[in-house]
């Protein structure tokens, strides 16, 4: 399985790759839905909604602040690398920045990015990662938020449409890490209609059924051999 993977990936010549919090868990960024899944101790209703915001800036605020710090401290593992050798175009759901950090280019963050503080009040975007988001803008003393996507929310729309395009051209999409219930971004790989899918998971997906191969296992563990060859 791993054989034929890797030679699809050597011969094609459009390669792109979709990642979600898995990608990430073995740096250890706690995924979304997996056991001590971010999710599990905050309902996402409370903290990343537009609605919650309004609710309560400072709690989400704070929320934010303390991912945002301990993003800074999480490395790259062994899977971003092996992606970044790969040099294909990576979409992921990820707002950690760790694809970028390993170098992998370009990278498009269908999410966004938690590296990012906008500001409500002046559109002022800052990636000073000492900015803390409960103080107020320094430029017009605004609201601070993360300059992620929020559930109910619009997706970057640029970002987005070049995902779509790089999805429906491509030859090879790899699916690393994602558990493919979150739309839209589930939908690219049902866009790569004239790609091989193959998918690193340790568990299986509702795409698992349409992928080509599926590789059970750590995208740490699997990714760098079926990079290397
Ligand atoms: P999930 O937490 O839903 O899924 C993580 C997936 O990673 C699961 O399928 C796990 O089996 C898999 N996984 C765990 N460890 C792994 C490892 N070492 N190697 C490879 N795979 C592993 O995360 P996403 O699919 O990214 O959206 O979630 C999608 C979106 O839901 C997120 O972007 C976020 C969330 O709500 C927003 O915030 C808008």
């Amino acid at each position: 399985m791993i054989a034929k993977a890797r030679e699809w990936l050597q011969s094609a010549e459009r390669v792109a790759v979709l990642t979600g919090a898995g990608i990430s868990a073995e740096s250890g960024v706690p995924t979304f839905r997996g056991p001590g899944g971010l999710w599990r101790n905050h309902r996402p209703e409370d903290l990343a909604t537009p609605e919650a915001f309004a609710r309560d800036p400072r709690l989400v605020q704070e929320w934010y602040d303390w991912r945002r710090g301990l993003v800074s401290r999480y490395e790259p593992n062994s899977g971003h690398q092996a992606l970044a050798r790969l040099g294909a175009p990576v979409i992921t759901q990820n707002v950690d920045g760790l694809h970028q950090r390993a170098g992998s280019e370009p990278v498009l963050e269908v999410h966004g990015s938690i590296g990012l503080a906008v500001c409500t009040g002046c559109g002022r975007e800052d990636r000073d990662p000492r900015t803390l988001l409960v103080e107020p803008c320094a430029g017009c003393g605004g609201k601070l938020r993360p300059g992620v996507v929020w559930f109910g929310e619009s997706l970057p729309e640029e970002v987005w449409a070049e995902a779509v395009r790089i999805s429906a051209a491509c030859e090879v999409l790899l699916v690393v890490g994602t558990s493919a219930v979150v739309y839209p971004a589930a939908s690219l790989a049902r866009l790569a209609r004239r790609a091989k899918v193959i998918e690193v998971n340790p568990e299986e997906t509702p795409l698992s059924g349409a992928a080509h191969v599926s590789l059970r296992g750590k995208a740490g563990e699997i990714l760098p051999q079926l990079v290397e060859g």
